[in-house]
């Protein structure tokens, strides 16, 4: 424990931190997961979300422009990002199967922080609940206490919006009037929330040197959008807009699409008698979960304020690495699509923000970093891009955070890093392990099935330096590629297209993010040796993301584009381990 903790004191101060001599412990973790939250928010320059408590979050943090997960959909990228290993490696496609019997005894992210001495907790959904993750949530391998959920979780797709009807219904858009009206009179976040908050005051009451990794996973803004209503104040309907790309992208492979199956499930979608599988959905149905999803948003920002306003006053902030990522995406119309199940960068993309006390924003007193700010208080902010911006602060805060600046320089002044580096959602785990000043788990060999502890991913910490240390000599050049796949039972959209079992898959879409193009190639998938056919191609995308940052065009089969998809299939096919950061 001695050398462990010493090794800390040298990262921290290599990190550039100012500790106080005999004032050096294990920094705690707070790791934060948002179920379906794509970068929609205020940092990540959208100007009409209001999104304050993310926001200073990210003031204080390294914002990471262009995060990735490895497949969108929840338990596929949890376990991925969990175990640092990619979906061809877990092997874990659907929403169904446990790595730890399906695959190999993986060491987890929480697992390697409990085996180094914390005390680690899950409260709500980090793993994908129920049999993905043995009905435990993989405890006890990873968590030192059994896994929290909020008792209404199991409400989630029960009938429970109250309709004009006087009935209870199961609807897709469900803002709450009447919280007495929902079943027990409360929802999963603000239990999870509660429970967390409490958690936090219990540590500090019981004065322990043991440092904590807590998870705390919100449920919102996943559909079924369940929330209290009061957050529609901040969008109103007529600031609402459709996406910008709301139409069917004409050059598309049908099994590039996902008809959003579990979406038509809802009773107030189903009245709709979208077509399958294409749709469209109605326009104004359309706006109406444009704007729920905002103020589902907007309510998890609520529920984050309060717990980091807790950590702060119970004077954990000065000594807790917090992460906060999305799970994956999600389409709100986009490609006329709806939910993940994609390779789209609508799907794939991920808002993620690291924050290291003392590094990426300086310390300061209990209460002083991360003060509750109350969303529906922050008034003359609701609307879109054109609204007035009369709250000046928030304003000038958005604009430096939206910077596209890589480097430091200009986000300094802001207080936040803002970096562009490609970076991937397997690359957590070595980069919390880094901070922390545990073993970092070295890059898996090729066959790394019996290897407990190793990583697909890379450590953060050189971009984090090379931010927010003046002097520091980055010797690195980053990765040029990031890496997702996304599995179909077939080549035409059929039922089960959305989230096949593991069985059933026929076809893997792998796709990979350069910095200027998206590139995809749907082959074959053969599921008794979980290989893929690289000969077997069905369909292929490009999308040139400097004319077509939507990626609304696919390229791919235009002649005068073959020189580059020859390039970008090699690329592709060459995979992650040749995309690592180099040695320049
Ligand atoms: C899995 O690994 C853990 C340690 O990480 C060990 O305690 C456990 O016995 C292993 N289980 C199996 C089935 O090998
Ligand atoms: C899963 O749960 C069962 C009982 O519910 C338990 O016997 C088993 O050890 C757990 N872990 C694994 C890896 O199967
Ligand atoms: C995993 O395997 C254990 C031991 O065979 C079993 O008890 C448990 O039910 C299995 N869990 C799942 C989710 O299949
Ligand atoms: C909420 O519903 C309860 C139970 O039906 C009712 O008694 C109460 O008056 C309602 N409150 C409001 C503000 O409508
Ligand atoms: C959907 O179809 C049902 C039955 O055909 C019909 O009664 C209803 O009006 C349709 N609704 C819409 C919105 O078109
Ligand atoms: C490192 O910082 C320098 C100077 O700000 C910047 O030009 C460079 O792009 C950064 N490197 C990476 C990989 O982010
Ligand atoms: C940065 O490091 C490289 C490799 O160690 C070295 O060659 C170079 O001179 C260094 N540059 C500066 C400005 O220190």
């Amino acid at each position: 424990m001695k050398a462990a903790a010493a090794t800390l004191c040298c990262l921290v101060l290599v990190l550039g931190a100012i500790v106080r001599e005999g004032a050096c412990s294990k920094p705690n973790v707070l790791f934060v997961v948002v179920d379906d939250l794509r970068p929609q928010l205020g940092c990540y320059g959208e100007d009409y979300m209001v999104t304050p408590n993310i926001d200073q979050l990210a003031s204080k943090s390294v914002l990471f422009e262009r995060a990735y997960v490895q497949f969108a959909v929840c338990s596929p990228s949890r376990t991925s990002f969990l175990t640092s290993r990619r979906p061809d490696t877990t092997h874990i496609f659907d929403l169904l199967t446990y790595f730890r019997n399906f695959t190999a005894n993986f060491t987890t992210l929480p697992q390697h922080f409990k085996d180094n001495g914390y005390a680690t907790q899950s409260v709500g959904k980090i793993f994908h609940p129920g049999i993905a993750s043995n009905n435990t949530d993989d405890y006890p391998y990873s968590w030192s206490f059994p896994a929290w959920h909020g008792s209404t979780e199991k409400y989630m797709y029960k009938r429970c919006c109250p309709g004009s009807d006087g009935q209870l219904h199961k609807n897709a858009v469900c803002p709450v009037y009447n919280m007495s009206l929902v079943p027990e009179g409360t929802l999963p976040d603000l239990q999870t929330t509660e429970y967390s908050v409490q958690w936090l005051k219990d540590w500090a009451a019981k004065g322990t040197d043991q440092p904590f990794f807590l998870a705390m996973g919100f449920r919102k803004p996943h559909q079924p959008l369940r929330y209290p209503a009061k957050y529609l104040d901040l969008y109103p309907m007529s600031k609402i807009s459709l996406a910008p790309n709301n139409f069917f992208p004409p050059y598309l492979p049908p099994v590039a699409w996902n008809p959003y199956a579990s979406l038509r499930l809802n009773e107030d979608v189903m009245r709709l008698n979208v077509s399958w599988p294409y749709g469209p959905i109605p326009t104004d149905f359309q706006l109406k979960m444009r704007q729920s999803y905002s103020a589902a948003t907007s309510y998890t920002d609520t529920q984050l304020g309060i717990l980091l306003d807790t950590l702060d006053r119970e004077g954990f902030a000065d000594n807790t690495i917090i992460s906060l990522i999305g799970d994956h995406g999600w389409s709100l119309g986009e490609h006329e699509e709806w939910c993940k199940f994609s390779n789209f960068d609508i799907a794939v993309r991920i808002p993620m923000i690291i924050h290291v006390p003392g590094v990426t924003s300086p310390k300061a007193p209990p209460g002083k970093t991360f003060p509750f700010i109350d969303p529906l208080e922050q008034t003359g902010r609701s609307g879109n891009a054109n609204t007035d911006k009369s709250d000046q602060s928030h304003h000038s805060h958005t604009q430096e955070q939206g910077t596209k600046c890589d480097g430091g320089g200009d986000c300094r002044s802001a207080g936040g890093y803002v970096t562009q580096a490609l970076v991937e959602a397997v690359d957590l785990f070595p980069t919390l392990s880094e901070l922390a000043g545990l073993t970092v788990p070295p890059t898996c060999p090729p066959d790394d099935a019996q290897v407990a502890l190793c990583s697909q991913g890379s450590s953060l910490v050189p971009l984090i330096k090379n931010l927010t240390e003046p002097s520091y000599n980055m010797t690195l050049a980053w990765k040029q590629a990031v890496f997702s796949q996304y599995d179909r039972p077939s080549y035409f959209p059929q039922q089960d297209s959305d989230g096949p079992r593991w069985f059933n898959v026929k076809i893997m879409g792998y796709s990979m993010r350069t910095a200027h193009h998206r590139y995809t190639e749907w082959v074959a998938y053969d599921v008794d040796t979980f290989t893929a056919d690289w000969t077997k191609l069905y369909a292929r995308e490009l999308y040139l993301h400097e004319q077509d940052p939507e990626e609304n065009w696919n390229m791919a089969e235009v002649t005068s584009q073959q020189d580059l998809v020859t390039q970008l299939s090699g690329q592709l096919r060459a995979g992650w381990r040749a995309a690592l950061p180099k040695e320049l």
